[in-house]
């Protein structure tokens, strides 16, 4: 992504300077040509060469874009499916965890906790991991969306959609939907916590246990 930006980038640069150029000597030079209304020559230089340039940019971008849809080697699986309105975690690398995760209400806020992002249970995730997200609903369109970790997934009845990613950092990671999906669309937010991978394995026996 870093190299493409920088690919991009320059080849901006290199259109706005010459753009610049050539706008700017417009005002200082004093030559006029009379007889010149058309020309086809320049046209299909100036159609051509644009053209070129997009190619140029085009292919590495659909190069990346179908790079990181591939899901590399993930070493656990978290399903999360949408519901009206709370989400709904599947680990089905292991036996008997599943649990839902509702929006902890105004009314049972504590002093210091994060309004309308928390939730009653959070996604427990093994940081540093390459981690396999698997998407559905059971109602409506729902969408599974957290910012920080670049994910966006349509929660979709009837379909399993897939995305991946790797968490580098313990901590709180929150998100929302964004699929409007019905009255209380604002109300069923995502948590993921992220945690040393010992942590997540204590964790998950603790729930299977329960
Ligand atoms: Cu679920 Cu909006």
């Amino acid at each position: 992504l870093t190299f493409f930006h920088d690919h991009t980038m320059l080849i901006v640069i290199m259109i706005t300077v010459l753009v610049g150029y050539m706008m700017s000597s417009l005002f200082f030079n004093t030559y006029t040509n009379r007889y010149l209304l058309e020309s086809q020559g320049i046209e299909v230089i100036w159609t051509i060469l644009p053209a070129i340039t997009l190619i140029f940019i085009a292919l590495p971008s659909l190069r990346l874009l179908y790079l990181l849809d591939e899901v590399s080697d993930p070493a656990i699986t978290l399903k999360t499916i949408g519901h009206q309105w709370y989400w709904s975690y599947e680990y089905s690398d292991f036996i008997n965890l599943e649990f839902d995760s509702y929006m902890i209400p105004l009314n049972e806020l504590e002093t210091d906790g994060f309004r309308l992002l928390d939730v009653d249970n959070r996604a427990v995730l093994p940081m540093n991991t390459q981690i396999r997200m698997l998407v559905s609903a059971a109602d409506v369109l729902h969408s599974w969306t957290i910012p920080a970790l670049g994910v966006k997934v349509d929660a979709t009845p009837g379909r399993l959609n897939q995305t991946s990613f790797l968490i580098n950092r313990p901590g709180l990671f929150f998100g929302q939907c964004s699929e409007i999906c019905g009255a209380n669309h604002s109300f069923m937010p995502i948590v993921i916590e992220s945690v040393k991978t010992k942590t997540f394995i204590k964790w998950v026996s603790a729930m299977s246990a329960a």
